[in-house]
């Protein structure tokens, strides 16, 4: 097949349809063997219980060709583990981990004219999820169930460098404590809008979530982990019960410890301590570290030394090694790297 002819670079972050997804079903208690197909519309009874009570969870992750001209993804088998712990606290059937990745392989393989080259920082977009679909009036658990995947091809994250964004300490909480800020459902992304439709507003590109409870400890952004360097060089990252356990950060930290030889610190962080770190960044699939230049709390600016042309030199570091790893410069550890083709 030949490459789909687009402007990779500029193709930005939008859904364009691409030829083929994954469907299966979930009926009198099991999954089916699932199938590709060309048909992108779902088409559910008006009383679906995805449409009345939310009963939705997704996963996000990405394909992309490395130097050597492979297709691959990384690290799929947490993705697929993460969306079983999601589906299991919304009461649906767990998703069965080697099913996700093989329908993860078959629908990366089956557009793999839209896995963009290597060297665009395009990368193919991969969005799996399940929804209950029939009928649910009552407040209770979907009997049936569709699991998809669709994939999209993506521009690169920064175009113009990775410059340094500037984010503000939010009034509105995401998640609660014994919630779901752990899992990745719909539900906690919906009430996460009106919160950064008006960090936007008031000129901000991010929302630093605080823990509900206390609003003493950092938690996350709406869509990526905090992580912090210490003047000593240290890696310095949120443990919270109720931030989704992020992919990227787990790799960061094994990273940073591996193969940079750095201390790692996975604990509570108080906001009072932010204004002593000398870097910051949000770590996620979709940027892998975006740099943090400067934290509004209410008026009151915390600058890190680090500034707001270029990133840190830690996290620099760390965001090359990380995607060295993952464009095939840098051996991965065994495992991080599916080749699909
Ligand atoms: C709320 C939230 N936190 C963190 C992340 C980063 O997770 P990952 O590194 O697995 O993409 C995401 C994105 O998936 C997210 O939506």
């Amino acid at each position: 097949m030949a490459k789909a002819d687009m402007d990779w670079k500029n193709i930005g972050f939008t859904y364009r349809q691409t030829e083929q997804r994954y469907v299966s079903d979930y009926k009198n208690g099991a999954w089916d063997n699932g199938r590709l197909t060309t048909d992108a519309n779902v088409v559910l009874n008006e009383c679906a219980g995805v449409l009345q009570y939310a009963q939705t969870v997704f996963e996000g992750l990405k394909a992309y060709t490395t130097e050597d001209g492979h297709i691959v993804t990384f690290r799929p088998d947490l993705n697929a583990k993460r969306m079983v712990d999601s589906a299991k606290r919304l009461e649906m059937p767990p998703f069965p981990e080697e099913q996700f990745i093989e329908a993860i392989e078959k629908v990366v393989a089956a557009n793999a004219d839209f896995v963009p080259p290597y060297g665009s920082g395009a990368t193919l977009y991969i969005r799996p999820y399940m929804f209950g679909t029939n009928p649910v009036i009552g407040v209770k658990p979907a009997d049936e169930y569709q699991f998809r995947v669709f994939v999209t091809p993506v521009g690169p994250y920064f175009s113009g460098g990775a410059k340094p964004i500037t984010i503000r300490v939010c009034d509105y909480d995401r998640a609660a404590p014994h919630g779901t800020g752990h899992i990745k459902a719909g539900l906690n992304y919906a009430m996460s809008l009106y919160a950064i439709v008006d960090a936007h507003k008031q000129g901000f590109d991010e929302n630093m979530y605080l823990d509900s409870a206390t609003r003493t400890k950092v938690e996350e952004t709406g869509g990526a982990n905090f992580i912090f360097i210490t003047r000593e060089n240290k890696l310095v990252t949120p443990k919270s019960d109720t931030i989704l356990p992020s992919i990227t950060r787990r790799s960061l930290v094994h990273v940073a410890q591996e193969y940079l030889g750095m201390e790692v610190e996975e604990r509570e962080v108080l906001f009072d301590e932010v204004k002593d770190f000398a870097e910051c960044g949000l770590c996620g699939t979709a940027a892998v570290i975006s740099p943090v230049g400067k934290i509004v709390d209410h008026g009151e600016e915390i600058c890190f030394p680090s500034g707001m042309e270029k990133m840190g030199p830690v996290t620099k570091k760390l965001y090359d090694t990380l995607t060295g790893i993952q464009m095939g410069h840098i051996k991965a550890p065994d495992g991080w790297i599916k080749v699909i083709q």
